[in-house]
């Protein structure tokens, strides 16, 4: 009798032996995700140990982008889609769909067909939208309908985008009916970068949120990516936060990450100032991962609570060094997958 007690627990043992520290998300009132990248997640043990240990929230990093779901007219590929949902599912996981339109993520071929024929893209948005968000209703609890729609800098639209040069600014309340439309139950967000520190771009936002709710666009929340840095002063974040929660949208800080270096925005252009990670680094940067959650639990009342979803949770797997070309440590997890600091100030927030 005892032996089989023993090689039952055995499993039990395993697992909660590699993985000491506290669970994210049994310590959080909202739901706690991560960016991930399907394939190289289901190769690695630990990564997926993690997840599941910290995050009911699902962000797929680049696997539900439009580049990897329709690679060429009238071809869609579902089944990486289908795998993730088979996986959030059976993890009890919300799925959190990003993102819908992103002039980033606009397929080479999509923007050459709306380049000769303006009047297609529209067409295509619509097709796209209601097969897409269609096939998945009830199973993507949200999405990123519009990814970065504004200027990377100050005010206004981002008027190179091939959507806006295309459909004009519409292009961003039609994606918003056509998703509501195949899937009236799914949260639909607008997603943007720099909102929680660049007032005129987040003025911009805000009355483009504004006028969308004052014309009953079916809207439900803001997404700010929070890619912050140890110096973005807390009051500003303070006051952004607040003023997009009066609106009484949902608000998800949905890709979160702290660097120490900065860079100005484009692909390659970071400035390496910080060569080095010091113990005192590590310490501040748990102090400012508490505070954020401080803030967030300060300004957004819990009914509007989306979450916090990093933008990967760990320094080995973190867009930051790719894109940018500089050596930094973002995260709440190190190269090696062990804790930071960081992820005691992040827990100590949470527990705040
Ligand atoms: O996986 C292929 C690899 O096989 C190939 O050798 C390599 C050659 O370029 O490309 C690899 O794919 C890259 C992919 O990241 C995985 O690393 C794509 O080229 C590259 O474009 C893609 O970049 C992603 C970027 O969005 C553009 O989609 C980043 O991983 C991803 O972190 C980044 O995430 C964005 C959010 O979606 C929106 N907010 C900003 C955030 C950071 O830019």
């Amino acid at each position: 009798m005892y032996k089989i007690l023993f090689f039952l627990l055995i499993p039990i043992i395993t697992i909660s032996q590699e993985i000491s520290e506290p669970s994210l998300k049994k310590h959080s009132e909202f739901p706690i995700g991560t960016s991930i990248r399907f394939v190289e997640f289901m190769k690695d043990k630990k990564l997926k140990k993690l997840q599941k240990h910290h995050f009911d929230s699902y962000t797929a990093g680049n696997d539900m982008k439009m580049y990897q779901i329709v690679t060429r007219e009238g071809n869609y590929n579902w089944a990486r889609v289908d795998s993730i949902i088979n996986y959030t599912t059976l993890n009890n996981q919300r799925l959190f769909g990003h993102t819908l339109i992103w002039h980033s993520a606009t397929p080479k071929w999509v923007e050459k067909k709306a380049m000769s024929n303006p009047q297609w893209l529209e067409k295509f948005m619509k097709e796209y939208i209601n097969k897409y968000v269609g096939r998945y209703k009830g199973k993507v609890d949200g999405w990123d309908v519009v990814n970065e729609g504004l200027n990377t800098k100050g005010s206004g639209f981002r008027e190179e985008s091939i959507w806006y040069k295309t459909m004009g600014k519409k292009y961003i309340e039609k994606a918003f009916k056509y998703a509501h439309k195949a899937d009236p139950k799914a949260k639909l967000f607008y997603n943007d970068f720099n909102i929680e520190r660049d007032t005129l771009k987040f003025n911009s936002m805000m009355k483009m949120i504004e006028d969308f709710l004052e014309r009953d666009v079916p809207i439900s929340g803001i997404g700010f990516q929070m890619h912050i840095r140890m110096d973005i002063p807390n009051e500003i974040i303070e006051y952004t936060l607040k003023r997009a929660a009066s609106t009484g949208l949902q608000i998800h800080l949905s890709e979160v990450d702290i660097i120490f270096n900065s860079h100005d925005d484009s692909k390659g252009g970071g400035i390496q100032t910080y060569n080095n990670l010091t113990t005192e680094m590590l310490n501040e940067q748990a102090i400012k991962y508490e505070e954020l959650v401080n803030i967030y639990k300060k300004t957004v009342p819990k009914s509007q609570q989306y979450g916090i979803t990093f933008w990967g949770f760990n320094d080995r797997d973190t867009w930051i060094n790719r894109f940018f070309k500089i050596k930094d440590w973002p995260c709440i997890y190190d190269e090696k997958l062990n804790p930071k600091p960081a992820f005691y100030g992040f827990l100590n927030g949470l527990k705040n």
